[in-house]
């Protein structure tokens, strides 16, 4: 009997280890996760493997025992006996201790050696500033002198973020990348990576924020090295591209002309209320601004001139988006808005804007 037991014990553990290393090594995961988009995803994901072929182990171990023990040991009929007194098992307990111990013990120093691998420095990495704010991202190239509401990366070059928060705690979460860090009041916060797949890639915010938490999303570009620098030469101080690259970037300069080249650094107002993130947190359908924490705004040029006494439609939108909270529309709430928006647009900015929110 006894041995009849040893020897299923050893069938059974034989069997779930082989479930957990098929678990961890077979099945292919790629339709649930996120792409692989950088160089850390593979070690990331490899770790994930291995946690959760052990998961699965201690999943089919528990849950088997258990069911095993109701099955079993259950009251037979008209058995109305009391149950054995135990007083515990000191093997039993040594061993439970010490395999999870063990356990634990090896994927914590797979999980460092992971760690110190992703977050190693290599090269002059490309320096973007990423700041956040209720409720939107901005991206800074310190370089370049460029602030974008949209991340743009040059493909396989390694970048170093360093993230930042103006307000209240948020989270830079860019799950293709695999990377998910805090931004933080009063601190700098560096993260290095290097994508490795071209395309778009959502960013969130994964620490809730503020009423606008979920609307806080972003995308990130991934490009070839010149798609990046066009990008860059059209939105700001050239970066001294690669002589090939400069060629072509004074070719397409001379075609467009001057005047169209000044046409298009100018912002429409639907552009200014988007790159400003507005849409988070108002719905504005011409302008594509979903958001529900803050008034709509559609209709908001009709209106505006007859919500507060004294001041016409022009003086209240204008007030409203430099002290937003001089007057607080029936069922909102006072500092939700930002109130930087005075030192963060440009006068040419306001005025854009404003006429296009009296058009609506
Ligand atoms: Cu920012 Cu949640």
């Amino acid at each position: 009997m006894r041995e009849r037991s040893i020897f299923g014990l050893i069938i059974v553990t034989i069997a779930l280890i082989a479930v957990g290393y098929l678990t961890a090594t077979q099945v292919d995961f790629s339709g649930w996760l996120p792409f692989q988009a950088s160089s850390r995803a593979v070690l990331v994901d490899r770790l994930f493997r291995l946690m959760m072929g052990i998961a699965v182990v201690v999943f089919l171990l528990v849950e088997g025992a258990l069911l095993f023990a109701v099955i079993r040991f259950r009251r037979k009929a008209g058995d109305e006996s009391e149950g054995k007194p135990i007083h515990g098992n000191n093997t039993l307990e040594v061993i439970w201790t010490l395999i999870p111990a063990v356990v634990v013990a090896v994927i914590g120093i797979y999980a460092y050696q992971v760690l110190t691998t992703i977050e190693r420095q290599e090269g002059k990495p490309l320096v973007v500033r990423v700041i956040a704010r209720q409720f939107a991202w901005e991206f800074e190239y310190p370089e370049a002198e460029i602030t974008s509401s949209v991340l743009h990366l040059p493909v396989n070059e390694p970048v170093l973020f360093q993230i930042e928060s103006k307000d209240v705690i948020h989270s830079f979460w860019v799950p293709a990348f695999r990377v998910k860090r805090d931004a933080t009041p009063g601190q700098i916060d560096d993260l290095v990576i290097t994508p490795t797949l071209t395309g778009e890639f959502p960013i969130r915010c994964a620490e809730l924020c503020g009423a606008g938490h979920a609307a806080m999303t972003s995308k990130a570009i991934v490009e070839p090295r010149e798609a990046f620098d066009a990008w860059l030469a059209a939105n700001g101080k050239e970066p001294a591209p690669e002589p090939s690259a400069q060629a072509e970037a004074s070719e397409s300069a001379t075609e467009k002309g001057d005047e169209e080249t000044e046409a298009d650094e100018a912002l429409t107002g639907p552009q200014v209320f988007l790159s400003y993130g507005c849409g988070a947190c108002h719905t504005l359908t011409d302008a594509g601004g979903f958001g529900a924490v803050a008034p709509a705004l559609d209709g908001i040029g009709t209106r505006a001139g007859s919500t507060v006494e004294g001041l016409d439609a022009r003086g209240y939108i204008t007030q409203s988006i430099l002290e937003p909270n001089a007057h607080i529309a029936e069922g909102f709430f006072a500092g939700l808005m930002p109130q930087d928006f005075g030192d963060r647009m440009s006068p040419e900015e306001l005025s854009t804007l404003v006429d296009y929110l009296l058009t609506q």
